[in-house]
């Protein structure tokens, strides 16, 4: 039996579909990339943004000419837009059998057996209570070698930022006990990994009895053969001083921060409900430098949100300036069904978005250009985890995060390499990575 997962959407995706995987592979199944050989095809969805849905919608179309030759393929639509639309999907998009949400993955295997069985279509959606068997954690023989894995330490979310459909596809906040946090960690340790990325939608916000977020930093630092700490994404209200302070003080924590701050406009915050100014966020930038001066700090921002003046906008950019972001992900403002600031009117026309989103590229692509440009002839740590573009090369990330590619020179493969931790001297910084040699000792 064969399984093929899409995924589209956020790391939270990405990291599901890794684990749903690992549910079909300990029940026999193994994986393909060609749909055409699969006898499950899942979609793993998002609908973050109009277009994400649409994204969805596209390639089950595609599934759906597949099954007209393979009746017995069992197509579902699971992630984000199953929790959306659950139901609807089958009128939205024919051809679909099941349509699962993100918290009963664990049961995957057995919803397939059971939509083969009925011949009918299946629906499951909804929110468990966040026991610690609902973090899908890797079973037993499951987990892959490899050298960097993601560990979900909270589920969900109720910021309720006005424009953002994540607290309704994803549920309330649920938090994972510190004990099961640390022993996946040492878990994937012992089995090879040396970088590990926490993950949650406010993940800075965790907490777990009396253990916060800077103490949870603080004792995952001590696990031995853990080289290094990441965690995405943060709310800049939750960034208190002892989570700050921990940036350049802990060992394993990286010199890099995804720290989304949406828009340079306080009026603009305050209507997106983010529930902090420009001022606040410039305290948090000034503070992580402080504690820690070479941090790349990267970020999201979203254009054309309802009442966004052209004096709003130049805020936006002149924060941008300010800041000094190593990268950002942008986007243009898109209305979600449900949301708060659906109601609003969507006031920002298309071209004027299109515009603005088109001025944030210009400066941020300006910033990494510098950012990468002023670590030439420097010196750098790279966690070597696949091959690089040019035969030959290998390719990694420093623990800014930039990607770094290299010839080993002392005939090493990359085989030899992975997992390893090598430095480097940067000779040149392209577009998106940067090109190295090993250095000399
Ligand atoms: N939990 C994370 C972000 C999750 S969504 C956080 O709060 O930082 C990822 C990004 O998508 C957001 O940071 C935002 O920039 C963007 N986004 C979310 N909803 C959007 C919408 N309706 N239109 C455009 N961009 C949106
Ligand atoms: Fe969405 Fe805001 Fe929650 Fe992030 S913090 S997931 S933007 S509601
Ligand atoms: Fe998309 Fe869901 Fe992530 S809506 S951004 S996949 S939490």
């Amino acid at each position: 039996m064969k399984l093929y997962v899409k995924t589209f959407g956020c790391q939270m995706n990405v990291h599901d579909s890794r684990r749903i995987e690992e549910i079909f592979r300990s029940a026999g199944y193994t994986m393909t990339v060609d749909p055409r050989e699969a006898d499950v095809a899942l979609i793993n969805s998002c609908t973050i943004r109009e277009k994400a849905w649409h994204k969805a919608i596209s390639e089950t179309g595609r599934l759906r000419k597949l099954k007209r030759g393979r009746r017995d393929i069992i197509v579902g639509i699971v992630g984000c837009v199953a929790q959306q639309e659950g139901e609807r999907i089958f009128d939205l998009i024919p051809g679909v059998d099941m349509v699962i949400a993100p918290d009963h993955y664990g049961q995957l295997v057995e919803l397939v057996e059971e939509v083969k069985l009925r011949e009918d279509t299946l629906v499951l959606t909804g929110f468990d209570r966040g026991r610690p068997e609902d973090f899908l954690t890797p079973g037993p023989g499951t987990s892959r070698r490899e050298a960097t894995a993601f560990v979900t330490i909270m589920k969900g979310c109720q910021e309720r930022c006005a424009y953002c459909i994540v607290p309704t596809v994803r549920g309330p906040e649920r938090h994972r006990p510190i004990e099961d946090v640390e022993s996946e960690v040492r878990g994937l340790v012992a089995s090879g990994v040396v970088e590990v990325t926490l993950l949650g939608q406010k993940v800075n916000a965790y907490q777990s009895g009396e253990v916060g977020f800077a103490e949870l930093l603080r004792r995952l630092d001590s696990v031995e053969g853990l080289e290094r700490l990441r965690f995405t994404s943060p709310h800049p209200r939750h960034m208190t001083p002892d989570v700050t302070s921990s940036f350049g003080r802990l060992r394993s924590l990286c010199e890099s921060i995804h720290l989304p701050v949406q828009s340079g406009s306080s009026r603009i915050l305050s209507r997106m409900g983010r529930r902090y100014n420009v001022e606040d966020y410039l305290l948090v930038v000034s503070k992580l430098r402080e504690a820690c001066p070479a941090i790349g700090i990267s970020t999201d921002l979203i254009v054309g949100y309802p009442g966004e003046t052209n004096e709003d906008f130049a805020e936006t950019l002149a924060l941008i300036d300010r800041v000094g972001f190593s990268g950002a992900f942008s986007f243009k403002y898109s209305p979600r069904p449900g949301t708060r600031a659906a109601s609003l009117d969507d006031d920002v026309p298309q071209d004027e978005k299109v515009r603005r989103l088109d001025a944030v590229h210009e400066r941020i692509e300006n910033l990494e250009r510098r950012w990468r440009g002023s670590m030439v002839g420097t010196k750098l740590e790279v966690l070597v985890t696949n091959e690089g573009r040019m035969p030959g090369q290998v390719s990694g990330r420093a623990r800014n995060s930039q990607i770094v590619n290299f010839v080993p020179t002392d005939g090493s493969t990359i085989d030899d390499l992975v997992g390893r931790l090598v430095e480097v001297e940067v000779t040149a910084a392209h577009s998106h990575s940067l090109e190295g040699k090993p250095a000399i000792r």
